[in-house]
């Protein structure tokens, strides 16, 4: 079984211009480097990492496998929305998500609302090649698993777009991955903080 991991990391946010005042959460097809890449951006941040699969199985005492298999996907999607709203918490932390996860319309509202929402867009031969090395992943089980990427892409990629923040991510190195998604949420928080501040009421008062 998948353990969940939590790493407390202390050393401080200093790559970030402005503070983070939410959780990164990490979307994306299986295989995209959700976990991967989210572990050592919060390494990187000093914020804890946790990763919603494992957080299922744990409370599910089951492997994803084994949920999906003894009671069904719609089930594990239940579980799933219902980790994921625990797993936002008020102190910031990076949040790797299940692929299917930001579909549902629930989590996908909730995940847009409460965090900054970063999916990873990896072409498909990338996929193929990450998804191969490990039989944990249910809906690849079903079939040829570049044919059943193929159609979540193409399902899920408009959703997917939806996010805050777009990196794409291949076969580089994972630095670089988490160098862009900083520079990215750096241009993020610059742009909340300028629409926070011309949200602000005006100082009528004359000096
Ligand atoms: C799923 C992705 C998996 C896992 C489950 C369903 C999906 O997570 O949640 O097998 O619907 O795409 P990863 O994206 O971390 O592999």
């Amino acid at each position: 079984m998948k353990r969940a991991q939590k790493t407390k990391i202390k050393s401080p946010s200093a790559r970030l211009r402005y503070p983070l005042t939410k959780s990164i959460s990490l979307i994306g097809l299986m295989g995209s480097g959700k976990t991967t890449v989210g572990l050592r951006l919060a390494r990187k941040l000093g914020l804890d990492f946790v990763d919603s699969d494992a957080e299922i199985e744990l409370a599910a005492d089951h492997t994803v496998n084994e949920i999906f298999e003894k009671y069904g996907e719609e089930d594990f999607r239940t579980g799933e929305r219902k980790v994921i709203t625990r797993l936002i918490s008020d102190t910031p932390t990076v949040l790797g998500t299940g692929g299917g996860a930001f579909m549902d319309p629930a989590t996908r509202k909730r995940l847009r609302e409460k965090t900054v929402t970063v999916w990873l867009k990896a072409d498909i031969d990338h996929l193929v090649e990450r998804t191969s090395r490990r039989d944990t992943r249910p809906l690849l089980r079903a079939g040829n698993p570049e044919e059943i990427l193929r159609k979540l892409a193409k399902k899920r990629y408009p959703v997917y777009g939806q996010a805050a923040i777009t990196v794409e991510t291949g076969a580089g190195p994972h630095e670089k991955v988490v160098n862009d998604i900083i520079w990215k949420l750096n241009q993020y928080l610059a742009k909340e903080r300028k629409k926070q501040t011309q949200d602000a009421p005006k100082d009528n008062r004359s000096s």
